[in-house]
């Protein structure tokens, strides 16, 4: 989003600051998208990007809330108002940050394949061609699955580990989508019937996801605590906590 317009411009000019004086920072998250954000057996909301908020939070002095979001929309009620932030394995796209604004980048995660252990077939995103492929609807798998796919090819669902689930129930071909999150389910849900194809074929890049009449104050104070924890490495750790390589 542009800086302009909005009557933001007090706080822009007051902006720069990166103490947030202890407030809450209310964030919607699609939370089924492991090892980023899920739901654990206690119903607490987990995973890197809770930890990597918590840590964020620790420098900037703020208190970070976690409340589940249904993706399809979530930029738009962002931009509504409804959270302070999205913090949910966000790619930083041109097209998004019309909308809304980002953090700095903090993580690079690409889109791979995923299709069943018994498909030697799909060894590249060319070969997606003429197969039914899922994806979760509205990210940048559904993008770029899109870019070879054709649209009566393609199969969005509303969460990531449906289009997965539908993969190993042979109601379609392959999934595209995060390959950190792919490693994930398969690994962890998956194992014997699901495998990885190849490395990711796009670089993406994660940010933190602000409501853009809050960038003024957040982005300074949210840019500068990744900063301090991508240099001090411990970022990394929190990747490495998560099985993030
Ligand atoms: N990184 C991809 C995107 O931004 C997928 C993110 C999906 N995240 C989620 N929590 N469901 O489009």
């Amino acid at each position: 989003l542009a800086a302009c317009g909005g009557g933001n411009e007090e706080a822009a000019q007051t902006g720069g600051g990166t103490d947030l004086g202890g407030r809450e920072i209310l964030i919607g998250s699609d939370t089924a998208y492991p090892p980023f954000e899920f739901v654990d057996e206690n119903n607490q909301i987990v995973g890197f990007d809770v930890d990597m908020m918590n840590a964020v939070c620790e420098i900037a002095n703020c208190k970070p809330k976690f409340v589940s979001a249904q993706w399809d929309g979530i930029f738009a009620a962002l931009a509504a108002g409804e959270f302070d932030a999205v913090v949910s394995a966000v790619t930083i796209t041109e097209e998004r940050d019309k909308l809304i604004d980002f953090s700095r980048p903090y993580l690079n995660a690409g889109q791979i394949i995923t299709v069943r252990v018994d498909n030697n077939d799909i060894t590249k995103p060319e070969d997606l061609k003429g197969h039914v492929v899922g994806v979760q609807l509205g990210t940048t798998g559904d993008i770029e699955a899109s870019k070879y796919v054709e649209e009566e090819n393609i199969r969005r669902y509303e969460t990531i580990d449906l289009a997965m689930l539908a993969l190993a129930n042979g109601d379609i071909e392959a999934v595209v989508a995060d390959a950190p999150t792919s490693a994930d389910i398969v690994n962890k849900q998956f194992a014997g019937q699901l495998k990885l194809v190849g490395e990711p074929f796009t670089e993406e890049y994660y940010g933190i996801a602000i409501n853009p009449e809050e960038t003024a104050e957040l982005k300074p104070a949210f840019d500068a605590a990744l900063k301090q924890l991508i240099e001090s490495g411990k970022l990394a750790e929190i990747a490495e906590k998560w099985g993030i390589p």
